[in-house]
């Protein structure tokens, strides 16, 4: 089975000309890469160091995720040996002879770590030009033989680190929309977390595909971890606009779920990785969404404290099972969010 060796394999083979299957037929609005001059816009970048002005730090993230949904943070306390480890780990997975990588291929989401290329295929969008792994790391730990020996040490360490990171921007989130620190993690927004480590191999016909689809994010909020390629962009104010790389910073972006709890006030917005020609990019994303064993049946809805006369409920009560459905059924393209909407 071809699809098993991933995109990769097809580089490796020496293709030329990408197949149609990859071939993206959206258009790809108000294009900066194309042209020699970026837009006027670039993405918020936030300090997180702790000795900086509080009010002004939460001020910044609610600015953030009100107006953006994404945004850089700095001194976040994750070490950049971990950061550099953890690029290195993604990459010697996918490095790895395909004999060795396909004992992880599979379609079985019980499974805890899994190796996969455009799984997303069945929901009718163009195939992308990357590979992927994916690794629940919470609730539930993977067992340390689940995970590939080459990437074991870095994922787990840096799973940990993310996990407390996860903690503090819920925290930062709770207070930039009003609430008590603890709010958003009592609501359950990080017991469940997931590890994606994407590989975009170098592309002979970039201008034609993507390395991922325009989508948004399904859970909470996703922490991205880059190398210095670029590629990432966000759509804001209906232009593509550069995540450009920030050495030893992070990506922070806000989902679905975190933007019906807010009843619209942070907000998912649509991203894609275009494809290039040069060298392999490396991404990690860390995505905090809920998913394990017996969810499915857990109900979202506005936060009570964020509904008011002038801020009617946005949402009507959503199942994770509803949501999720809808999600995989329709495509990434457009918001999954908007059958949930009262009328
Ligand atoms: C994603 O949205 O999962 C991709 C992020 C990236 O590769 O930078
Ligand atoms: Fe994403």
């Amino acid at each position: 089975d071809d699809s098993k060796s991933g995109v990769k394999g097809l580089i490796d083979a020496g293709l030329s000309k990408i197949p149609r299957i990859f071939i993206n037929d959206q258009p790809i609005i108000n294009d900066t890469t194309s042209s020699t001059t970026q837009n006027q816009y670039s993405i918020p970048i936030i300090d997180l160091k702790e000795t900086n002005d509080r009010r002004e730090l939460i001020e910044n993230v609610r600015d953030a995720c009100v107006k953006w949904g994404f945004f850089q943070i700095t001194n976040h306390g994750i070490p950049k040996r971990v950061l550099d480890e953890m690029i290195n780990g993604v990459r010697g997975f996918h490095e790895m002879e395909t004999v060795e990588k396909i004992k992880y291929y599979t379609r079985d989401f019980r499974k805890q770590f899994l190796y996969v290329s455009n799984f997303h295929l069945f929901t009718g969008d163009s195939a992308v030009w990357s590979d992927s792994f994916l690794s629940v790391m919470a609730p539930n730990r993977p067992r340390s033989e689940e995970i590939p020996s080459i990437c074991r040490d870095t994922l787990l360490e840096y799973s940990d680190h993310i996990m407390k990171l996860g903690f503090t921007l819920l925290e930062l989130f709770s207070l930039a929309l009003g609430l008590e620190p603890n709010h958003l993690k009592n609501l359950g927004c990080a017991e469940g977390l997931f590890l994606l480590g994407h590989y975009y191999p170098k592309c002979p016909e970039p201008e034609l595909t993507l390395g991922t689809n325009c989508h948004t994010d399904a859970g909470f909020f996703t922490i991205i971890l880059q190398d210095l390629l670029g590629g990432l962009q966000v759509l804001h104010e209906n232009e593509w606009v550069n995540v450009s790389p920030l050495p030893g910073a992070l990506v922070v972006n806000a989902g679905d779920l975190i933007q019906l709890i807010t009843n619209d006030k942070f907000k998912s917005v649509h991203h894609r990785v275009l494809a290039q020609k040069g060298i392999p990019r490396i991404s990690m994303a860390a995505i905090f969404r809920p998913f394990h064993e017996g969810i499915e049946s857990k109900i979202y809805r506005p936060i009570r404290e964020l509904v008011t006369e002038e801020n009617p409920c946005v949402y009507m009560d959503t199942s994770l099972k509803e949501y999720t459905t809808l999600r995989l059924t329709k495509g990434m393209d457009r918001s999954a969010l908007t059958p949930f909407k009262n009328s």
